[in-house]
């Protein structure tokens, strides 16, 4: 067999949380390109929907669904629609999240309403559409695949009012390896990437600043901060067969910059 076939995903089904996003949408379309089936939802329908359009022009199969994944009426909604259109689910990406750059407070003032939102896309979303995923893979009982985006803040502190995001991020991490064990007796791995700074919308005003960004850049050994492209191997890796005996394991996708700390 060649061994890039394991890495095919043909006859998978995946469920993108946060599938309008600048990730969620980019690897929506990665996961559609390795030959899935993709379930893009999102708080903001019509990006969805766009992520979906973009998909199904390229010749893959997709559609773009309008929910709130912190509800989890909503969450069961949009697993319901995958279910009736494609019959199946097996790949779980939750990619709701951010804010940090939003709401950024000093630590001894950070305001209850910053933080319950903070916690609410970042670990409740994650939450509530694990669930409901899941519980849809142990109902259809082939196993499958859970993967949360996580950040390289879970573990490195940065002087500039993340409390809030460094907690949630740090929790997203825990639950990765917490559900690991947990799932593991339905076949169900559940994996996570820790990226660094993205170059995305919801980075663009701290990056805007060119003092901060050669800050950073100086601070990553590889010189750079990352793209959506550099997500995409490590994505497709432990949405594959290519990770079947990997399970509770936090990648970080940041050019070497948590190996210096
Ligand atoms: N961009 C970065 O630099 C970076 C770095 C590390 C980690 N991350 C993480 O990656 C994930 C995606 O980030 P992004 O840059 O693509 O952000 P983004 O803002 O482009 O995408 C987030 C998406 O989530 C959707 N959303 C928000 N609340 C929702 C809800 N309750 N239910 C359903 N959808 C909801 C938004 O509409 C948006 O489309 C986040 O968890 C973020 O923390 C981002």
């Amino acid at each position: 067999m060649n061994p890039l076939d394991t890495f095919r995903l043909d006859g998978r089904v995946a469920f993108v949380s946060g599938g309008g996003g600048a990730i969620g949408a980019a690897l929506s379309e990665a996961l559609a390109t390795a030959g899935a089936s993709v379930v893009a939802a999102d708080l903001d329908e019509a990006r969805a929907k766009e992520t979906a359009d973009r998909i199904c022009a390229a010749g893959g199969q997709a559609i773009g669904v309008g929910a709130d994944s912190t509800r989890e009426a909503d969450a069961e909604r949009a697993v319901a629609a995958g279910r009736e259109r494609f019959g199946r689910l097996d790949i779980l990406i939750n990619a709701v999240g951010g804010g940090a750059g939003e709401v950024l407070f000093d630590a001894q003032e950070y305001p209850r309403d910053a933080w319950d939102w903070i916690m609410e896309i970042n670990l409740r979303s994650t939450l509530i559409a694990t669930q409901a995923s899941v519980r849809e893979m142990i109902r259809e009982g082939h196993g499958g695949r859970v993967i949360n985006i996580s950040s390289v803040r879970a573990t490195l502190g940065i002087n500039a009012g993340y409390s809030a995001y460094v907690a949630a991020k740090g929790a997203v991490s825990s639950l990765t390896r917490q559900w690991a064990t947990e799932f593991a007796k339905h076949a169900i791995t559940v994996n996570a990437i820790a990226p660094t700074f993205v170059d995305t919308p919801q980075v663009a005003r701290l990056l805007a600043d060119p003092d901060f960004k050669s800050g950073l850049v100086n601070r990553v050994p590889l010189r750079r901060i990352g793209t959506t492209d550099d997500l995409v191997g490590p994505v497709i890796f432990f949405a594959s067969d290519a990770s079947s005996f990997v399970t509770g394991q936090i990648l970080g996708i940041d050019g070497g910059l948590t190996a210096t700390q």
